[in-house]
């Protein structure tokens, strides 16, 4: 199936209480592992590629990045059936728009840290250039943190504010809306609790699907009551990670005179596509491709 804009399908599990999975990867063996998953569970699933990623994956040129994963991205969800979207995660206002431009069917502005005013102007700037050509918009109120290893303040955390969060979707117009409900990005451990009563309030103001980000540290209690609630896609970056790496370390470990890059990135391929196979079913979307 070509690329699709996903956004029927969140619509679809906001109305049924279950939630589409959003898949970060950083490299060719991890969009295949969603995209494999995505077919085995007959599920609608989202290869999303961050900020960093971009960077990475252009080897330092962002937009070389863009088109490298947009080529890749239109082969992986032509090699299924099932309804695949590709999404830029974490975007600045200038990769949004090369993204809408070369072929991302999803994106994601991130405007973390500017004041409120210009995070709704330039949102609902980049909203109407993605609704001109049929992308689906997402954008954040509110700070999911990214401390990348390093310390952080975990009671100066900017949660979504309700009143915020429904004036920002009316004024921008956007699809879909990433809310701060005290998850963190980056955790290993699943060591977090959602804000519920907070999600309850945004959810009598804001009618339109909501977003968790830095769902590997959440605890799957809290993940479960809050798609019940709202939370119609999920990200899911630092626990793929984890499995595909650990599965490359264990192969590397067995036999330290391996170099055929193609036996561990294999390893690791697997082992992300399990965890993939394993969120899909947890987010109740297994199935719903059918
Ligand atoms: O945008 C990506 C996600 O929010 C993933 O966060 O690494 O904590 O799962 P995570
Ligand atoms: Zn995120």
């Amino acid at each position: 199936m070509t690329l699709q804009n996903i956004y029927p399908w969140i619509l679809r599990a906001q109305k049924e209480g279950w939630a589409v999975g959003a898949f970060n990867a950083n490299t060719l063996e991890q969009v295949q592992s969603i995209v494999l998953a995505a077919q085995a569970e007959q599920s609608p699933a989202i290869i999303q590629i961050s900020h960093r990623a971009l960077t990475h994956i252009g080897s330092g040129n962002e937009i070389q990045g863009i088109k490298y994963i947009a080529a890749v991205g239109k082969i992986a969800a032509d090699s299924i059936t099932a309804p695949v979207s590709l999404h830029l995660d974490h975007g600045t206002e200038s990769e949004v728009i090369q993204a809408i431009t070369l072929g991302f069917t999803s994106v994601m502005f991130d405007g973390d840290g500017l004041p409120f005013e210009e995070n709704i102007s330039i949102t609902k700037r980049l909203c109407d250039m993605a609704h001109s050509v049929g992308v689906c918009m997402e954008a954040e109120v509110g700070e999911v943190p990214k401390p990348d290893g390093k310390e952080f303040n975990e009671s100066a955390i900017d949660l979504t504010d309700p009143d915020e969060a429904s004036q920002f979707t009316r004024t921008t117009g956007i699809d879909t809306l990433a809310v701060a409900l005290g998850s963190v990005h980056g955790l290993r451990a699943k060591s977090v609790a959602l804000d519920l009563e907070r999600l309850l309030a945004i959810r009598k103001r804001v009618t339109i699907p909501l977003v968790l980000h830095g769902s590997s540290g959440v605890s799957d209690n809290d993940i479960k009551q809050g798609i019940s609630m709202g939370l119609s896609k999920v990200n899911v970056a630092t626990q793929l990670a984890q499995a595909f790496t650990g599965a490359i370390r264990d192969v590397l470990n067995k036999d330290g005179s391996l170099v055929d890059p193609r036996k561990y990135m294999s390893a690791g391929r697997n082992a992300q596509m399990e965890i993939v196979r394993e969120r899909i079913r947890f987010f109740g979307s297994s199935g719903k491709a059918k």
